[in-house]
């Protein structure tokens, strides 16, 4: 079986130290940075903008996987992706929600255009099908595993059942994209999610509330080794 990628998010992170912190996510197996950007108004929490991406852009040796919960995330993909997010050496993700956008395909256009790769986030209660007319422009689904605003939360089980079927729409459309699924993953659910058919796991609190975080993304990767 092929070893997840594996996306830290920094949301978990130290912020009066997250230089410290993206650091040791450079000298671990992690293979992405997850930023994840909130507004206050697409959910009910506020993390942080641009001067943070830049930030952690400035230290980071790994691409950075921008996921956007933000209403109207067209007006700042051009500003993410100078912030770090279409670096030309790591190139890496912006993702939007499919709930915040009117024109969706229309911004996944947008989010090539800068240089990276282009991600739909699904909420929980998003089924799948609604990207079947789409996947075409779609390099990563995300697929919301808790519902977005906050780290620490519980995974919702029926995840599995939506990777699965994700799996089979893209087998059957003949469309290759990342999976990746986001919030309450740990050591607990990693192998189910593999299994199921995702190919990226954000980890929060399991990576950054762990006695030692580079050894927790060693864990996830190399799940079910001893
Ligand atoms: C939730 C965020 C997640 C969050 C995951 O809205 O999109 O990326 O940081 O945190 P954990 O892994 O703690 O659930
Ligand atoms: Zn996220």
């Amino acid at each position: 079986m092929i070893p997840p990628l594996i996306a830290p998010s920094i949301l978990a992170a130290d912020f009066a130290n997250l230089q410290r912190d993206v650091e040791i996510l450079n000298r671990s197996e992690a293979d992405w940075i997850h930023v994840d950007v909130m507004d206050g108004v697409f959910v009910p929490n506020i993390s942080f903008g641009i001067p943070v991406c830049e930030a952690v852009n400035r230290h980071a040796t790994k691409p950075l996987d921008v996921h956007l919960m933000i209403v109207q995330p067209e007006r700042y993909i051009d500003a993410f992706a100078r912030a770090g997010a279409a670096h030309p050496d790591r190139p890496g993700t912006i993702t939007v929600h499919l709930e915040a956008c009117t024109h969706l395909h229309r911004t996944l256009t947008q989010i090539r255009e800068t240089g990276c790769r282009a991600g739909v986030a699904l909420n929980p209660h998003s089924p799948v099908e609604l990207l079947a007319d789409v996947l075409d422009e779609i390099d990563l689904i995300l697929l919301m595993s808790v519902n977005p605003g906050f780290g620490g939360q519980s995974f919702i089980p029926h995840t599995l059942q939506k990777i699965r079927k994700l799996r089979r729409l893209l087998a059957a459309s003949g469309q290759t994209a990342f999976i990746e699924v986001d919030g309450g993953v740990g050591n607990d659910n990693v192998a189910a999610l593999v299994e199921a058919g995702a190919d990226v796991l954000v980890a929060g609190s399991s990576v950054f509330r762990a006695d030692d975080p580079t050894e927790a993304i060693h864990t996830l990767k190399h799940f079910g080794q001893t």
